[in-house]
């Protein structure tokens, strides 16, 4: 038998003994018995759908799929040089290397050189321009994978370069006025002000404050890096296993490239080994080139990108800097904001305008702003093309409020929290966002509330001020942070799923749907909805690759909505097949069918009880159509581009963490001593899921705006800290050792799927309390005088700067 190594060893249900530690909920191999007499099959930890396979190495990857014969391998020539003008290439050179089939320039490219996702100013390889260090110029295709990389290596030494002077920085560009799409401005005013009036407002507070903040960028670190494999296919069509959270992309950007149909273009994804945000656009150049040689060869392509080539191609989390000028009342209410935040677009457009609406649509994050002035630029640099990444400009956005309110309150003398509540959204007023949203599903009291007791936080608060009176050296901080994240595309049409149910005669079903797997558990939250609508056991149900010839027209997996799309379009599909067997079994055993019940792999008729499959049996002999597609449409939404007003989320998740850390103010190391965190995930579908995503996210989080540092050099461009050696993303020796993570449970206040709420980004932003108790330390270390000038990440340097200015001050 073909059993994973793990389930040998192991057995199914103890390979998954390691989850447990001291969060409430688990993997719980009864909790399905249990559930069984409800006949639910939601709300129900159970393990991802390929743990196994995962912990086994016998889960699929694109670079694990058996290549076909004559299957030919694909690297990049990159650009040496951040800026300048391409002026000739010694291809003989590279096509004289070993192994070297063929090397592709941008002229072979039989249609369209772009792979731009809205905006189309993203050449797949170098068009003239040279726009950043990293940038691909040439595709070498070789026998092998080495003897490709190897010429590729070439590029350093092949390319005629007239040298340009770069843009690195957003301080520069927005000095130029270098932006890759039009700055934004969302203004509100509950008075009836203009930009100028709220300036006024502002000046004639009772308290101001004027500051500036910088918060670094971040790399997605996918553990399986980018990776396309083309396949052609007869008539010039081309079957692309594209690791991607968009396969209906893909296929636009290749059949653009090959210039084909979309029919032409099969897109096909199983899983990938994690996006985060950095395979919902920038997969495309490598779908792209790999199709581009597949065609021109004829033969099977791979292209899968080296560690520190993905670093040097590919785009990230956006750092913001931020200018800002608050009016505040005694009480820390803030009366009236202004403020300018300028990211690192880089190169190209990508996806840098829908992030920046977001940062511009989360600044608010948990608070009510009368008045309010944003602008938001996106600075044109030359660096990689920065993208999605966990949050989408969210975090951007609300971290600069949150640092707002920690000002505030030292200045005032409160504790923090004070002051973060007095400036909470209301429930019945001060409730509607500065993009005229009312928040309808406000639970930040007894969520903030609940957490506030479970942690302990005003006695730990004492506790900390003690601890720093006697500490001269080591000295401790305390935040809590709370969180408000909105859920939808906030570009409506997004907001669609399509999904595609299968019920074989043996009573297995099969699901396909337009999400796709990243390792956040969408397949099985899919599985267990489609189970549930059956009244079927989790295991009859098996979810295959995401592809576009299934499901057409799909949108990307991301905005934390794969589950409320997905699940809703699968759930749709599944209802159809259910009212077809009812109508059917009613017909054959009497009674009608709104009667027949399906629970617990039986169907209940007219008082008899049936085996799911017999009656799956019956129907095909009925010729009852046993599979269907379902979509859904998230309902209410709008948004107006112009104005950035409307209601561009169904729905907001919520959130809090109080995080405790010790600093060690002579060498700028700490440590978090503890995390207490309580999401909402609504009625989750799979809380042990849920809270794999909400650790991840935390931890993720934390690495963002601690360790996680990226330096371009400030002469050349080119990016120094390419490759784990330089980069530090958190690891599990990071982890607290008091971690205790739970979900506020109740259900969404919306009709979304089963009454769950998004969990994929939301809890990304729980580690401001992470950063925002290192400033409370940093502070300490300067008798709580002073603001410590703390910018993200906050490293050991950058503790060290902080803490030597408030000790100065
Ligand atoms: N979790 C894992 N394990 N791997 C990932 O790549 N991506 C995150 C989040 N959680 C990611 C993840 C991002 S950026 C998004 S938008 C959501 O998952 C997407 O999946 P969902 O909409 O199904 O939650
Ligand atoms: N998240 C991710 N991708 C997107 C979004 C978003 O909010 N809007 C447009 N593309
Ligand atoms: Mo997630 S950044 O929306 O892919």
């Amino acid at each position: 038998m073909n059993k994973p190594i793990a389930e040998h060893l192991l057995g199914p249900a103890t390979a998954f003994a390691s989850y447990q530690d001291n969060t409430a909920a688990r993997i719980d191999p009864q909790a399905e018995a249990r559930a069984q007499d409800a006949g639910a099959r939601v709300g129900i930890s159970r393990a991802h759908e390929s743990a196994a396979l995962h912990v086994a190495g016998a889960a699929t990857y694109i670079d694990d799929i058996p290549e076909l014969a004559g299957t030919l391998h694909c690297a990049l020539g990159l650009s040496p040089v951040a800026a300048g003008r391409l002026l000739g290439i010694d291809l003989a050179a590279v096509q004289a290397m070993p192994g070297v089939v063929r090397v592709l320039v941008a002229a072979d490219i039989p249609g369209t050189n772009d792979c731009g996702s809205i905006v189309h100013d993203d050449p797949i390889l170098c068009d003239g321009e040279i726009r950043y260090l990293g940038q691909p110029v040439f595709a070498v295709v070789a026998s092998t994978r080495d003897a490709a990389r190897r010429a590729a290596a070439l590029a350093k030494k092949v390319l005629q370069v007239e040298l340009a002077k770069p843009v690195l920085t957003p301080r520069d560009a927005h000095a130029g006025g270098h932006y890759v799409v039009p700055p934004m401005h969302l203004v509100r005013s509950t008075s009836g002000r203009d930009a100028e009036g709220i300036r006024a407002a502002i000046a004639a507070a009772p308290h101001r404050l004027t500051d500036s903040l910088d918060v670094g960028g971040q790399e997605q670190f996918y553990l399986e890096g980018q990776i396309s494999y083309a396949i052609p296919k007869e008539g010039g069509a081309v079957h692309v296993h594209c690791s991607t959270q968009h396969p209906s992309e893909m296929q636009h950007l290749v059949a653009h490239a090959l210039h084909l149909p979309a029919h032409a273009v099969h897109v096909e994804c199983r899983r990938m080994g994690g996006g985060f945000g950095g395979k919902e656009s920038q997969s495309g150049l490598f779908a792209c080139v790999a199709a581009v040689a597949a065609r021109a060869l004829r033969k099977p392509v791979k292209l899968r990108l080296d560690r520190d080539d993905d670093f040097m191609v590919t785009g990230r989390r956006h750092c913001f800097w931020y200018e800002y000028d608050i009016g505040y009342d005694d009480e820390g209410r803030i009366l009236g904001a202004e403020i300018s935040m300028v990211s690192r677009a880089g190169h190209s457009a990508d996806l840098s305008a829908p992030v920046m609406t977001r940062a511009l649509c989360h600044f608010d994050n948990a608070y009510w702003l009368p008045e309010v002035a944003m602008h938001g630029y996106s600075g044109r640099t030359n660096t990689q093309s920065n993208t999605a990444f966990r949050g989408f400009g969210g975090p951007q956005g609300a971290i600069a409020v949150e640092n707002i309110l920690d000002s505030i309150a030292r200045r005032l003398g409160r504790d923090p929290l004070a002051v973060r509540r007095a400036n909470f959204y209301g429930v019945k007023e001060r409730n509607v966002t500065p993009y005229q949203q009312t928040v309808q599903d406000n639970i930040l009291e007894p969520l903030v509330g609940e957490l506030e007791a479970s942690s302990d936080y005003a006695a730990r608060r004492a506790a900390v001020a003690a601890f720093n009176a006697t500490s001269p050296v080591l000295k401790r901080g305390l935040a809590l942070t709370p969180l408000k994240f909105g859920i939808s595309f906030n570009v409506k049409h997004f907001n669609q799923a399509g999904a595609l149910v299968h019920v074989y005669t043996d009573g297995s079903i099969l699901v396909n749907h337009g999400g796709t797997e990243m390792g956040q558990g969408l397949n099985t939250k899919v599985c267990q909805v489609v189970a549930h609508e059956l009244g079927v056991a989790f295991d009859r149900v098996r979810a295959t690759a995401t592809d576009t010839t299934k499901v057409a027209n799909t949108s990307a997996t991301a905005a934390s909505t794969g589950a409320d799309l997905n699940g809703k379009a699968a759930q749709d599909a599944a209802r159809q097949i259910r009212e077809r067997l009812a109508a059917c079994a009613a017909g054959r055993h009497g009674g009608t069918a709104e009667q027949v019940r399906f629970a617990n792999d039986k169907v209940f008729v007219n008082g008899r009880e049936l085996g799911f499959d017999v009656v799956v049996g019956e129907a095909y002999l009925d010729r009852v159509q046993l599979w269907s597609d379902g979509f859904y449409a998230t309902p209410g939404l709008s948004w107006d581009r112009e104005t950035m007003t409307g209601r561009p989320f169904y729905y907001f998740a919520y959130g809090a963490a109080v995080s405790e850390v010790v600093i060690d103010t002579l060498t700028g190391e700490w440590k978090l001593l503890r995390a207490d965190i309580l999401q909402d995930a609504g009625k989750s579908l799979n809380p042990a899921v849920d809270i794999g995503q909400v650790e991840g996210a935390f931890i993720q989080g934390m690495g963002w705006l601690t360790t996680e540092e990226l330096v371009w050099h400030p002469e050349s461009g080119k990016l120094t800290t390419h490759a784990p050696s330089t980069y530090k993303i958190p690891t599990a020796n990071d982890c607290p050792p008091v971690f205790n993570v739970r979900l506020f449970d109740r259900a969404n206040v919306e009709d979304s799927i089963h009454r769950s709420k998004a969990v994929g980004e939301p809890p990304l932003l729980l580690p401001f309390s992470v950063f925002f108790a290192i400033r409370d330390a940093v502070s300490a270390a300067g008798g709580h005088r002073t603001d410590p000038p703390l910018s993200a990440p906050a490293t050991g340097e950058s503790i060290l700067r902080a803490l030597g200015a408030v000790q100065a001050a």
